[in-house]
């Protein structure tokens, strides 16, 4: 990828459907009672597993440009798969998948790529076996067998890391259980599953640390309007945020607080940010974000903030390698298991392009110099928020980067390069 400096981010995008929304929509609308429309639903390759894994399960699934029909099949209706289930490199779609084939009378295999097949699954089946759930698994990886005809019921589950995915899964088991199900976690991990639950007619009663829900009662079909990603505008936002001339406004986003901690952060930073969320009287809230680009500074990392921003560290430690002084990024273990090593991809990516920085076992610390970033051969290790935040990072440096695997944006934000390229000046 060919960089010149001095580039700016200027204009207004609406980024894609949120893919995390998306792939719970898919699968709570796949065991409802009756038609729900899904309108601006994600494009990428990851929520594209999701319908394909729901289609293999009989649910009756029609697409028409970026609306989503599905017709819910009810918590009994859903059948054998003929296959294996192949969720591809997405981990929302096996982990939540698993909570959702645990209760069911028949057998299934989830099978996922290179990537996949290396991520722990361990997590998401030992609260499922407590509740009664029979699996093998390859050494607590892919792939996995879901062994049917075991019925479930529901337990008090406390997670011992902050997971989205862990937590959805369990609720998904727990519409299958008998009881009810809590699950309980002490860092408030994303709120979509509940708020998905909630708008599929399943009262959800939600306290401070805890989620739960009483099982044997079909979802409801309904219709949607999936926020744009904020983890891919993420990238748009951050690259705007540190150039100075830039000036963005990204419209139509999400803006659930346990979403938005990348906000925070680049306010942390000294960022000339500001958001607003529209009124949303249920759902999912959304709204516009305006950045303008000037000169950051480093600052701390607050652990309590990691799961509100987990997908967007690999762009704030890009962001901090453009911003003056020291930033500490610290209690990020969980960044090994995501798509690649992302800890070990970030490290090695700003150590090519020259920046300051001490790696630590679980986060790094930087000691940001703007203007003395040189080009580079970045590594995306296959993983596509590495890729994008490789791209942004390359904006910034005098000289050519080269970037691999540039294709992989396929994966949540296909749209990626077409849009980086409208806004650049
Ligand atoms: C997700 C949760 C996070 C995140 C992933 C999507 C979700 O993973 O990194 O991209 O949609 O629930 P963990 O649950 O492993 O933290």
């Amino acid at each position: 990828m060919t960089a010149r400096t001095n580039l700016r981010l200027r204009g207004r995008f609406d980024p894609p459907g949120d893919k995390s929304i998306g792939h719970r929509l898919a699968f709570l609308a796949a065991i409802s009672r009756g038609r729900s429309r899904l309108e601006a639903f994600p494009p990428g390759r990851d929520c594209a597993s999701t319908l394909e894994l729901i289609r293999a399960l009989g649910v009756e699934v029609s697409e028409e440009g970026s609306r989503v029909t599905v017709v819910g099949r009810g918590l009994g209706g859903l059948r054998a798969p003929l296959s294996d289930l192949d969720a591809g490199n997405s981990g929302s779609t096996a982990r939540m998948a698993t909570g959702l084939l645990a209760g069911q009378s028949f057998d299934s295999r989830i099978v996922g790529d290179s990537s996949l097949s290396r991520r722990p699954f361990d997590r998401v089946v030992n609260p499922l076996i407590e509740m009664g759930g029979v699996f093998e698994t390859t050494d607590g990886r892919l792939p996995l067998r879901v062994l049917g005809g075991h019925p479930l019921h529901g337990i008090s589950y406390t997670l011992p890391v902050p997971s989205a995915q862990v937590k959805t899964a369990v609720l998904f088991a727990g519409l299958f259980a008998s009881g009810r199900t809590i699950v309980r976690e002490s860092t408030l991990s994303r709120t979509h599953t509940e708020i998905g639950l909630a708008g599929f007619g399943i009262p959800v009663v939600v306290t401070k640390g805890s989620v739960s829900i009483d099982g044997g009662r079909d979802p409801i079909g309904n219709e949607f309007r999936i926020p744009g990603d904020f983890s891919s505008a993420a990238f748009f936002v951050g690259g705007a945020a540190c150039f100075p001339g830039s000036d963005l406004v990204v419209h139509g986003v999400g803006l659930n607080p346990t979403r938005t901690g990348f906000l925070r952060a680049l306010r942390a930073m000294d960022a000339d940010v500001e958001w607003e969320t529209a009124p949303s009287p249920a759902g999912e809230p959304m709204g516009t974000i305006r950045v303008r680009g000037r000169e950051l500074h480093g600052f701390t990392l607050d652990p309590s903030e990691i799961p509100s921003l987990i997908d967007e560290i690999p762009i704030l430690a890009v962001v901090a390698a453009f911003a003056k002084g020291t930033t500490r990024l610290e209690g990020l273990g969980e960044l090994r298991v995501k798509e690649s090593d992302r800890l070990h991809a970030i490290q090695q990516g700003l150590i090519a392009l020259g920046a300051y920085i001490e790696p630590l076992e679980d986060g790094l610390v930087i000691h940001g110099h703007p203007g003395e970033l040189r080009p580079a051969r970045l590594r995306s290790y296959g993983d596509h928020r590495m890729v994008m935040a490789w791209a942004i990072a390359s904006l910034g440096v005098a000289g050519e980067c080269e970037i691999d695997h540039l294709d992989q944006v396929k994966i949540s934000y296909p749209g990626f390069w077409e849009t980086l390229n409208r806004l650049l000046c």
